[in-house]
Protein backbone atom coordinates (compact mmCIF):
# COMPACT_ATOMS: atom_id res chain seq x y z
CA UNK A 1 0.00 0.00 0.00
CA UNK A 2 1.29 3.60 -0.39
CA UNK A 3 2.52 5.77 2.11
CA UNK A 4 0.07 8.34 3.23
CA UNK A 5 0.99 11.32 2.38
CA UNK A 6 2.35 13.92 4.82
CA UNK A 7 -0.27 16.29 6.45
CA UNK A 8 2.60 19.33 6.96
CA UNK A 9 5.26 19.79 4.66
CA UNK A 10 7.20 22.72 5.85
CA UNK A 11 6.94 22.94 9.15
CA UNK A 12 7.03 26.63 8.89
CA UNK A 13 3.68 26.45 7.96
CA UNK A 14 2.71 25.35 11.60
CA UNK A 15 4.09 29.27 12.74
CA UNK A 16 0.49 31.07 13.17
CA UNK A 17 0.63 33.95 15.36
CA UNK A 18 -2.25 36.01 16.62
CA UNK A 19 -2.77 39.45 15.12
CA UNK A 20 -1.59 41.49 17.90
CA UNK A 21 1.50 38.36 18.41
CA UNK A 22 2.06 39.23 14.10
CA UNK A 23 1.99 42.77 15.36
CA UNK A 24 4.45 42.77 18.11
CA UNK A 25 7.20 40.81 16.11
CA UNK A 26 6.92 43.15 12.92
CA UNK A 27 6.92 45.76 15.25
CA UNK A 28 10.11 44.87 17.05
CA UNK A 29 11.98 43.95 14.18
CA UNK A 30 11.33 47.25 12.20
CA UNK A 31 12.12 49.26 15.60
CA UNK A 32 15.54 47.13 15.63
CA UNK A 33 16.03 47.95 12.09
CA UNK A 34 15.78 51.43 12.59
CA UNK A 35 18.00 51.18 15.54
CA UNK A 36 20.82 49.81 13.53
CA UNK A 37 20.58 51.51 10.01
CA UNK A 38 19.39 55.09 11.28
CA UNK A 39 19.66 55.96 14.87
CA UNK A 40 23.01 54.79 15.29
CA UNK A 41 24.27 57.48 12.63
CA UNK A 42 22.28 60.07 15.30
CA UNK A 43 24.62 58.10 18.28
CA UNK A 44 28.03 58.90 16.00
CA UNK A 45 27.06 62.91 15.26
CA UNK A 46 25.87 63.18 19.29
CA UNK A 47 29.38 61.38 19.69
CA UNK A 48 31.38 64.07 17.65
CA UNK A 49 29.34 67.48 18.57
CA UNK A 50 28.84 66.40 22.70
CA UNK A 51 30.61 63.52 23.74
CA UNK A 52 33.90 64.22 22.20
CA UNK A 53 34.24 67.52 22.83
CA UNK A 54 33.64 67.20 26.91
CA UNK A 55 36.32 64.05 26.62
CA UNK A 56 38.70 66.66 24.94
CA UNK A 57 37.84 68.89 27.52
CA UNK A 58 37.84 67.17 30.85
CA UNK A 59 41.54 64.65 29.48
CA UNK A 60 43.02 66.84 27.41
CA UNK A 61 42.83 64.34 24.48
CA UNK A 62 40.44 62.13 22.37
CA UNK A 63 39.54 58.60 23.38
CA UNK A 64 41.81 55.69 22.41
CA UNK A 65 39.92 53.21 22.57
CA UNK A 66 36.13 51.75 21.58
CA UNK A 67 36.06 51.30 25.15
CA UNK A 68 36.63 54.61 26.40
CA UNK A 69 34.09 55.80 23.36
CA UNK A 70 31.25 53.30 24.64
CA UNK A 71 32.05 54.69 28.21
CA UNK A 72 32.37 58.18 27.39
CA UNK A 73 28.86 57.56 25.50
CA UNK A 74 27.21 56.35 28.51
CA UNK A 75 25.64 59.41 29.55
CA UNK A 76 24.10 60.47 26.33
CA UNK A 77 20.84 60.57 25.56
CA UNK A 78 20.84 59.70 21.89
CA UNK A 79 23.08 56.43 22.80
CA UNK A 80 20.58 55.34 25.54
CA UNK A 81 17.62 55.34 23.20
CA UNK A 82 19.47 53.74 20.82
CA UNK A 83 20.76 51.25 23.41
CA UNK A 84 17.30 50.71 24.81
CA UNK A 85 15.55 50.73 21.42
CA UNK A 86 18.12 47.73 20.21
CA UNK A 87 18.18 45.66 23.65
CA UNK A 88 14.39 45.55 24.16
CA UNK A 89 13.33 44.84 20.53
CA UNK A 90 15.87 42.47 20.39
CA UNK A 91 14.54 40.98 23.18
CA UNK A 92 11.11 41.43 22.37
CA UNK A 93 11.04 40.29 19.70
CA UNK A 94 11.62 36.83 21.04
CA UNK A 95 9.05 36.81 23.34
CA UNK A 96 6.93 37.96 20.71
CA UNK A 97 7.52 34.55 18.34
CA UNK A 98 7.42 32.15 21.93
CA UNK A 99 3.58 31.89 22.28
CA UNK A 100 3.25 30.98 18.95
CA UNK A 101 5.70 28.31 18.74
CA UNK A 102 4.77 26.74 22.61
CA UNK A 103 0.91 26.14 21.40
CA UNK A 104 1.99 24.03 18.28
CA UNK A 105 5.60 22.74 20.11
CA UNK A 106 4.19 19.04 19.74
CA UNK A 107 3.18 19.09 16.13
CA UNK A 108 6.66 20.97 14.96
CA UNK A 109 8.47 18.23 16.71
CA UNK A 110 5.89 15.67 15.43
CA UNK A 111 6.18 16.96 12.14
CA UNK A 112 9.74 17.32 12.07
CA UNK A 113 10.00 13.69 12.84
CA UNK A 114 7.27 12.64 10.37
CA UNK A 115 9.66 14.27 7.53
CA UNK A 116 12.53 12.76 8.83
CA UNK A 117 10.78 9.67 8.84
CA UNK A 118 9.82 10.00 5.17
CA UNK A 119 13.15 11.18 3.96
CA UNK A 120 12.96 11.01 -0.12
CA UNK A 121 16.52 12.57 -0.86
CA UNK A 122 19.91 11.40 0.34
CA UNK A 123 20.76 13.56 3.48
CA UNK A 124 21.27 12.35 6.08
CA UNK A 125 21.19 13.56 10.18
CA UNK A 126 23.56 12.24 12.43
CA UNK A 127 22.89 13.45 16.55
CA UNK A 128 25.05 13.12 19.28
CA UNK A 129 22.47 12.58 22.46
CA UNK A 130 26.02 13.05 24.40
CA UNK A 131 27.15 16.10 23.42
CA UNK A 132 28.94 18.48 26.11
CA UNK A 133 27.75 21.74 25.16
CA UNK A 134 31.10 23.82 25.76
CA UNK A 135 30.23 27.17 28.74
CA UNK A 136 30.35 30.17 26.02
CA UNK A 137 27.50 28.47 24.90
CA UNK A 138 24.95 27.32 27.81
CA UNK A 139 26.21 30.14 30.27
CA UNK A 140 24.18 32.84 28.27
CA UNK A 141 21.52 33.20 26.28
CA UNK A 142 23.01 33.69 22.93
CA UNK A 143 21.10 37.09 20.98
CA UNK A 144 18.77 37.19 24.16
CA UNK A 145 16.64 34.74 23.27
CA UNK A 146 15.55 32.46 25.79
CA UNK A 147 17.55 28.69 25.34
CA UNK A 148 19.45 29.87 22.72
CA UNK A 149 20.51 27.72 20.42
CA UNK A 150 21.25 24.60 22.12
CA UNK A 151 18.19 24.33 24.88
CA UNK A 152 15.63 20.91 24.29
CA UNK A 153 12.09 21.94 25.15
CA UNK A 154 10.81 17.85 24.46
CA UNK A 155 12.40 14.61 23.81
CA UNK A 156 13.51 15.36 19.80
CA UNK A 157 12.58 19.25 19.63
CA UNK A 158 12.64 20.92 17.30
CA UNK A 159 10.79 23.88 18.41
CA UNK A 160 13.26 25.75 19.97
CA UNK A 161 14.89 26.32 16.12
CA UNK A 162 11.58 27.65 15.47
CA UNK A 163 11.51 30.43 18.25
CA UNK A 164 15.32 30.74 16.67
CA UNK A 165 13.52 31.68 13.47
CA UNK A 166 10.32 32.81 14.58
CA UNK A 167 11.23 36.44 13.70
CA UNK A 168 12.59 35.58 10.03
CA UNK A 169 9.04 33.72 9.29
CA UNK A 170 6.70 36.77 10.37
CA UNK A 171 8.47 39.11 8.09
CA UNK A 172 11.29 41.52 7.24
CA UNK A 173 11.18 45.01 9.19
CA UNK A 174 8.25 47.08 7.37
CA UNK A 175 10.11 49.08 5.37
CA UNK A 176 13.60 48.15 4.93
CA UNK A 177 15.17 50.15 2.28
CA UNK A 178 17.09 47.41 1.24
CA UNK A 179 17.42 43.96 1.39
CA UNK A 180 20.49 42.70 1.92
CA UNK A 181 20.27 39.00 0.57
CA UNK A 182 21.73 35.73 0.99
CA UNK A 183 25.40 35.86 2.63
CA UNK A 184 25.52 32.54 1.33
CA UNK A 185 25.04 33.30 -2.15
CA UNK A 186 27.07 36.91 -1.60
CA UNK A 187 30.30 35.17 -0.36
CA UNK A 188 29.44 31.69 -2.58
CA UNK A 189 29.53 34.29 -5.43
CA UNK A 190 32.67 35.83 -4.70
CA UNK A 191 34.46 32.28 -4.10
CA UNK A 192 33.05 30.89 -7.32
CA UNK A 193 34.98 33.92 -9.17
CA UNK A 194 37.80 34.22 -7.84
CA UNK A 195 39.09 30.67 -7.61
CA UNK A 196 37.20 29.66 -11.18
CA UNK A 197 39.36 26.74 -11.07
CA UNK A 198 38.17 25.11 -7.73
CA UNK A 199 35.34 22.60 -8.50
CA UNK A 200 34.63 21.43 -4.96
CA UNK A 201 33.64 17.99 -4.28
CA UNK A 202 32.74 18.23 -0.70
CA UNK A 203 31.30 21.11 0.96
CA UNK A 204 31.19 21.89 4.66
CA UNK A 205 29.15 24.80 6.33
CA UNK A 206 30.35 25.07 10.02
CA UNK A 207 27.94 26.21 12.40
CA UNK A 208 25.20 25.70 9.87
CA UNK A 209 22.19 26.45 12.18
CA UNK A 210 19.77 25.12 9.90
CA UNK A 211 21.79 25.12 7.21
CA UNK A 212 20.14 28.08 5.09
CA UNK A 213 23.20 29.24 3.60
CA UNK A 214 23.73 25.70 2.05
CA UNK A 215 21.12 26.70 -0.98
CA UNK A 216 23.68 29.08 -2.54
CA UNK A 217 26.33 26.55 -2.29
CA UNK A 218 23.50 23.78 -3.57
CA UNK A 219 22.97 26.39 -6.45
CA UNK A 220 26.87 27.23 -7.15
CA UNK A 221 28.16 24.10 -7.34
CA UNK A 222 25.39 21.36 -8.19
CA UNK A 223 27.58 18.43 -8.45
CA UNK A 224 29.07 19.17 -4.82
CA UNK A 225 28.24 17.31 -1.93
CA UNK A 226 26.86 19.05 0.99
CA UNK A 227 27.64 18.74 4.80
CA UNK A 228 26.42 21.57 7.69
CA UNK A 229 27.90 20.86 11.24
CA UNK A 230 26.46 22.90 14.44
CA UNK A 231 27.00 22.03 18.15
CA UNK A 232 23.00 22.20 18.94
CA UNK A 233 20.71 19.67 17.99
CA UNK A 234 16.64 21.50 17.88
CA UNK A 235 17.89 23.49 14.71
CA UNK A 236 19.70 20.27 12.95
CA UNK A 237 16.41 18.91 12.94
CA UNK A 238 14.37 21.21 11.89
CA UNK A 239 17.15 22.31 9.10
CA UNK A 240 17.32 18.68 8.15
CA UNK A 241 13.70 18.58 7.70
CA UNK A 242 13.52 21.61 5.54
CA UNK A 243 16.33 20.30 3.25
CA UNK A 244 14.11 17.50 2.47
CA UNK A 245 11.00 19.25 2.01
CA UNK A 246 13.16 21.49 -0.62
CA UNK A 247 14.61 18.15 -2.05
CA UNK A 248 18.05 19.42 -0.98
CA UNK A 249 20.80 16.57 0.07
CA UNK A 250 22.80 17.66 2.89
CA UNK A 251 24.58 15.58 5.40
CA UNK A 252 24.20 17.23 9.02
CA UNK A 253 25.78 16.39 11.94
CA UNK A 254 25.86 17.55 15.24
CA UNK A 255 29.43 17.80 16.18
CA UNK A 256 31.86 20.79 18.19
CA UNK A 257 33.67 22.72 15.03
CA UNK A 258 36.76 22.79 17.17
CA UNK A 259 36.91 18.54 16.72
CA UNK A 260 35.29 17.26 13.99
CA UNK A 261 35.36 13.52 13.04
CA UNK A 262 35.91 14.07 8.71
CA UNK A 263 39.01 12.86 7.79
CA UNK A 264 41.79 14.78 6.94
CA UNK A 265 41.38 16.90 3.51
CA UNK A 266 37.68 15.77 3.58
CA UNK A 267 36.80 19.08 2.07
CA UNK A 268 37.37 21.59 -0.75
CA UNK A 269 35.15 23.75 0.48
CA UNK A 270 35.06 25.36 3.69
CA UNK A 271 32.47 28.14 4.90
CA UNK A 272 31.33 29.53 7.38
CA UNK A 273 29.14 32.70 8.66
CA UNK A 274 27.81 34.75 12.17
CA UNK A 275 30.25 32.00 13.14
CA UNK A 276 33.56 32.66 15.08
CA UNK A 277 32.55 36.03 17.47
CA UNK A 278 30.24 33.42 19.11
CA UNK A 279 33.07 31.46 20.80
CA UNK A 280 36.28 31.81 22.08
CA UNK A 281 39.29 32.78 20.76
CA UNK A 282 41.09 29.78 22.26
CA UNK A 283 38.00 28.03 20.31
CA UNK A 284 38.20 30.29 17.45
CA UNK A 285 41.95 28.80 17.27
CA UNK A 286 40.98 25.08 17.55
CA UNK A 287 38.15 26.15 14.52
CA UNK A 288 41.12 27.54 12.41
CA UNK A 289 43.49 24.81 13.21
CA UNK A 290 40.40 22.11 12.01
CA UNK A 291 39.82 24.03 9.00
CA UNK A 292 43.68 23.34 8.21
CA UNK A 293 43.40 20.16 8.68
CA UNK A 294 39.86 18.90 6.89
CA UNK A 295 40.99 20.96 3.87
CA UNK A 296 42.27 19.21 0.37
CA UNK A 297 45.61 20.83 -1.12
CA UNK A 298 43.90 23.60 -3.25
CA UNK A 299 41.10 23.89 -1.11
CA UNK A 300 39.44 27.19 -0.36
CA UNK A 301 38.46 28.73 3.70
CA UNK A 302 36.12 31.39 3.73
CA UNK A 303 34.73 32.66 7.11
CA UNK A 304 32.51 35.81 6.94
CA UNK A 305 32.72 37.25 9.69
CA UNK A 306 32.30 40.55 11.98
CA UNK A 307 35.65 42.99 10.76
CA UNK A 308 38.26 43.21 12.60
CA UNK A 309 39.28 46.73 14.79
CA UNK A 310 42.45 47.17 12.63
CA UNK A 311 39.86 47.98 9.38
CA UNK A 312 37.47 50.17 11.33
CA UNK A 313 37.78 53.50 13.37
CA UNK A 314 37.33 53.70 17.18
CA UNK A 315 33.94 54.65 16.74
CA UNK A 316 32.59 51.95 14.08
CA UNK A 317 34.39 49.42 17.19
CA UNK A 318 32.62 50.98 20.00
CA UNK A 319 28.98 50.63 17.76
CA UNK A 320 30.63 46.78 16.93
CA UNK A 321 31.39 46.21 20.49
CA UNK A 322 28.00 47.56 22.11
CA UNK A 323 26.79 44.01 21.36
CA UNK A 324 29.25 42.24 23.50
CA UNK A 325 28.15 44.28 27.03
CA UNK A 326 24.40 44.47 25.90
CA UNK A 327 23.03 41.52 23.49
CA UNK A 328 24.28 38.50 25.17
CA UNK A 329 27.33 37.86 22.58
CA UNK A 330 30.61 38.37 25.18
CA UNK A 331 33.57 37.34 22.32
CA UNK A 332 32.41 39.88 20.12
CA UNK A 333 35.54 42.59 21.42
CA UNK A 334 38.04 39.58 21.77
CA UNK A 335 37.55 38.22 18.68
CA UNK A 336 37.53 41.68 16.81
CA UNK A 337 40.94 42.49 18.69
CA UNK A 338 42.78 39.50 16.64
CA UNK A 339 44.51 39.24 13.49
CA UNK A 340 42.64 38.00 11.15
CA UNK A 341 45.33 36.88 9.44
CA UNK A 342 47.76 35.61 12.06
CA UNK A 343 45.44 33.38 13.36
CA UNK A 344 45.24 31.45 10.20
CA UNK A 345 48.63 31.69 9.95
CA UNK A 346 49.11 30.05 13.10
CA UNK A 347 46.61 27.49 12.08
CA UNK A 348 48.99 26.68 8.97
CA UNK A 349 47.83 29.02 6.22
CA UNK A 350 50.25 30.39 4.10
CA UNK A 351 50.11 34.37 4.55
CA UNK A 352 50.50 35.09 0.98
CA UNK A 353 47.35 32.55 0.66
CA UNK A 354 44.94 34.39 2.74
CA UNK A 355 42.09 37.06 2.25
CA UNK A 356 40.55 39.42 4.05
CA UNK A 357 38.15 41.19 1.67
CA UNK A 358 34.80 42.65 1.79
CA UNK A 359 31.99 41.33 -0.92
CA UNK A 360 29.29 42.79 -2.53
CA UNK A 361 25.92 41.62 -0.76
CA UNK A 362 24.58 40.47 -4.72
CA UNK A 363 21.10 41.30 -3.47
CA UNK A 364 22.19 45.12 -3.45
CA UNK A 365 25.13 45.56 -5.54
CA UNK A 366 24.63 46.44 -9.52
CA UNK A 367 25.39 43.22 -11.33
CA UNK A 368 27.45 45.66 -13.73
CA UNK A 369 29.96 46.54 -11.19
CA UNK A 370 31.02 43.36 -10.43
CA UNK A 371 33.75 42.85 -12.83
CA UNK A 372 35.20 46.17 -11.50
CA UNK A 373 35.38 45.03 -8.16
CA UNK A 374 36.63 42.20 -9.26
CA UNK A 375 39.36 43.57 -11.01
CA UNK A 376 40.08 46.09 -7.50
CA UNK A 377 38.47 49.16 -9.37
CA UNK A 378 35.47 49.80 -6.95
CA UNK A 379 34.97 48.59 -3.82
CA UNK A 380 32.33 46.52 -1.97
CA UNK A 381 30.02 48.80 0.75
CA UNK A 382 31.12 48.57 4.67
CA UNK A 383 30.34 45.00 6.10
CA UNK A 384 26.56 45.07 7.16
CA UNK A 385 25.25 48.24 4.73
CA UNK A 386 25.78 46.58 1.22
CA UNK A 387 28.91 44.20 1.74
CA UNK A 388 30.18 40.94 4.21
CA UNK A 389 33.89 41.05 4.89
CA UNK A 390 35.16 37.46 4.64
CA UNK A 391 38.43 36.12 5.44
CA UNK A 392 39.92 32.74 5.07
CA UNK A 393 43.02 31.43 2.75
CA UNK A 394 43.15 28.59 0.06
CA UNK A 395 45.87 25.70 0.90
C1 LIG B 1 24.60 33.05 14.54
S1 LIG B 1 24.41 31.34 14.34
C2 LIG B 1 25.03 31.13 12.69
C3 LIG B 1 23.99 30.71 11.73
C4 LIG B 1 24.34 30.40 10.32
N1 LIG B 1 25.73 30.11 10.08
C5 LIG B 1 23.85 31.52 9.42
O1 LIG B 1 24.60 31.98 8.59
O2 LIG B 1 22.70 31.91 9.55
C6 LIG B 1 25.71 30.62 15.25
C7 LIG B 1 25.65 29.12 15.25
O3 LIG B 1 26.88 28.63 15.77
C8 LIG B 1 26.61 27.41 16.43
N2 LIG B 1 27.78 27.08 17.25
C9 LIG B 1 28.29 27.78 18.29
N3 LIG B 1 29.40 27.19 18.76
C10 LIG B 1 29.63 26.10 17.98
C11 LIG B 1 30.64 25.12 17.94
N4 LIG B 1 31.66 25.12 18.79
N5 LIG B 1 30.56 24.15 17.01
C12 LIG B 1 29.53 24.13 16.13
N6 LIG B 1 28.55 25.04 16.11
C13 LIG B 1 28.60 26.03 17.02
C14 LIG B 1 25.34 27.72 17.17
O4 LIG B 1 24.69 26.55 17.59
C15 LIG B 1 24.56 28.51 16.11
O5 LIG B 1 23.74 27.67 15.35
Amino acid sequence: MPEAPLPVTDPDTLFRQSHDEYSRTRFTNTLLNHAMMNLRYQVWDSYEQAVKPKFVKQKGREPESSREILDALHDNTFFRTYSAFRYNAQEMGALSVIPAVERVAPQINETVKALIAHNSTGGTLRLNPDMKYPKYMTAIDAHLTPGGYWTENAQDDASQAMILQGRRIAGPAVNKKRDFGNVGLSVGTWISRTFQDLKPRRILDMATQEGKQLSAYHQLYPQAELYGVDIAAPSLRYGHAKAINAGMDVHFSQQNCEELDFPDGHFDLIVSSFFLHEISVPATKRVLAECYRLLSPGGVLAHMELPPHKSCTELQNATFDWDCQYNNEPHYASFRSQDYTALLVEAGFDAAKCHEITVPDVGSFPEDKYEQFLKGEVEAPFHGRGGWFVFGGRK
